[in-house]
């Protein structure tokens, strides 16, 4: 049975927090894509299509078609961040598209001017801005913001907002007393401990203002009990972390293959070099180990070292990032992946991705907005674990392990989307054709 999902109606505001690289190649993408200057590549929601009943029936609608989805056109942008620099100053600063492109969508991009942020310099040592709210507490804090969305809702005259956290990467932190209920959570922003990062005031923010919320980092963010819980009480979606591109991309198409072959794995060694600024605050210890922890995770998961002592106990798997000023947005990220095949003969694969973060990160910005605008109309709450996908940390269920498989996760996707419209899963069976 299909499920009954609201038809979206009115705006769409889509609240960043931080306006830097991602933000805005996101926001000029789109705007250029509203132009006609240019096409929807990458984004899933856009350009992706979906397969439904049997293989002979020939119905592949696009996704777009195929649940009901924000349009483009009613999109809306807003954002918060430590320097008063608008999109257009923003996004030649990232120095992500070319200035030509760029100067096309000036007026566009002008109109989107940061909000004063929440920030805090003890979470991310190498940046220091001074266009940030003051207040006597975190509680206090968060409510700036939400008097910050009701504004900007209104404004705007949207009918509905999500956010997307797009700023740095905080240092690392575990989950602890003070995020353990809702309860604990607020005591602890009165009292402003330190257990609780700016990251989490946005989301706190958020929740309470009616707004679902990703995680395009690393953070621990939205990702402790409290702050999921509040999703479930206030009927919102919830979903991160950490966008995943470039390296672990590529990490999470490969080694599902080397898997499923059976190929043994000695070493994977990943080096980066990048030059833009989500690679200075990088370049701090800190913010480093947040994101360190992110990119590990991704091949024990998905190569079951449990499972195949043979194949994978014990491989090395180290992980390098290097601030290198010259390269800008533009990173090289090195992979060098010592396998060994039948009767333990070792082979190696080299890879040398030149890919640019921000046009790998722009379209899941896109897809995550709308997805979450949808789970939201749909009546899911909660993390939503089928937006895995674009995710190298997925959020899910406490006792579960996350699923990092590319492949999977897709299918995951789709299956969750059959399953709003009442269309039969997928299950690749296929016996049916050999009767
Ligand atoms: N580009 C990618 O492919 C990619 C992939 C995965 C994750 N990410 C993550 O996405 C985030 C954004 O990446 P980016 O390349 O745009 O970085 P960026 O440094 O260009 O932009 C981040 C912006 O956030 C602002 N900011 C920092 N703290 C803030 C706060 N508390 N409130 C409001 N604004 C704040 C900064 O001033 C900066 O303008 C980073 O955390 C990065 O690790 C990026």
């Amino acid at each position: 049975m299909s499920k009954t999902i609201e038809e979206p109606k009115g705006k769409l505001g889509v609240l960043l927090v931080g306006l830097g690289a991602v933000s805005t190649t996101f926001i000029a993408g789109v705007e250029a894509i509203k132009k006609g200057l240019a096409e929807p590549i990458g984004s899933l929601t856009q350009m992706g299509t979906i397969r439904l009943g049997k293989r002979t029936d020939n119905r592949v609608p696009k996704i777009k078609d195929f649940v009901p989805l924000a349009s483009l056109e009613d999109l809306v942008f807003g954002a918060w961040d430590i320097f008063e620099e608008d999109a257009y100053e923003a996004a030649l600063h990232a120095g992500v598209l070319e200035r030509e492109l760029v100067n096309q969508l000036k007026a566009e991009l002008q109109s989107v001017r940061p909000m004063k942020a929440v920030f805090d310099q003890h979470y991310v040592k190498r940046l220091n801005g001074t266009h940030i709210k003051q207040g006597a507490n975190k509680l206090e804090l968060a409510e700036q913001l939400i008097e910050d969305i009701t504004n900007f809702k209104r404004a705007n005259e949207c009918d509905r907002v999500v956010m997307i956290w797009c700023a740095s990467t905080e240092v690392f932190m575990k989950s602890g007393r003070d995020h353990e209920d809702i309860k604990s959570f607020e005591q602890a922003m009165r009292e402003n401990s330190p257990a609780i990062a700016p990251s989490m005031i946005y989301a706190y923010a958020a929740l309470k203002a009616g707004v679902p919320f990703a995680n395009g980092a690393p953070n621990l963010t939205v990702d402790v009990p409290a702050l999921t819980r509040l999703a479930i009480n206030e009927g919102l979606p919830v979903c991160g972390k950490d966008f995943k591109t470039g390296q672990t991309l590529m990490k999470t198409i490969l080694a599902p293959g080397l898997k499923s072959r059976l190929l043994g794995l000695h070493g994977w060694f990943s080096t980066n070099i990048l030059g833009n600024r989500d690679g200075e605050v990088l370049d701090d210890p800190e913010s480093f180990k947040t994101k360190e922890e992110s990119k590990l995770s991704v091949l024990e998961y998905i190569l079951q070292p449990d499972v195949y002592p043979t194949l994978y106990k014990d491989f090395s798997h180290i992980v390098r990032i290097n601030y290198y000023p010259p390269r800008g947005d533009n990173k090289e990220g090195w992979d060098n992946i010592d396998i060994f095949g039948w009767l333990g003969y070792p082979m190696q694969i080299k890879i040398d991705f030149l890919c640019r973060d921000s046009i790998l990160a722009a379209p899941i910005v896109l897809d995550l907005a709308l997805f979450l605008d949808l789970a939201h109309r749909a009546g899911m709450r909660g993390i939503q674990e089928w937006l895995s996908f674009y995710f190298k940390s997925p959020m899910t269920a406490p006792e579960l392990y996350p699923e990092h498989d590319l492949f999977i996760q897709l299918m995951k996707l789709k299956n969750t989307l059959r399953h709003l419209r009442g269309e039969e899963l997928i299950t690749h069976l296929g016996l049916e054709y050999y009767d």
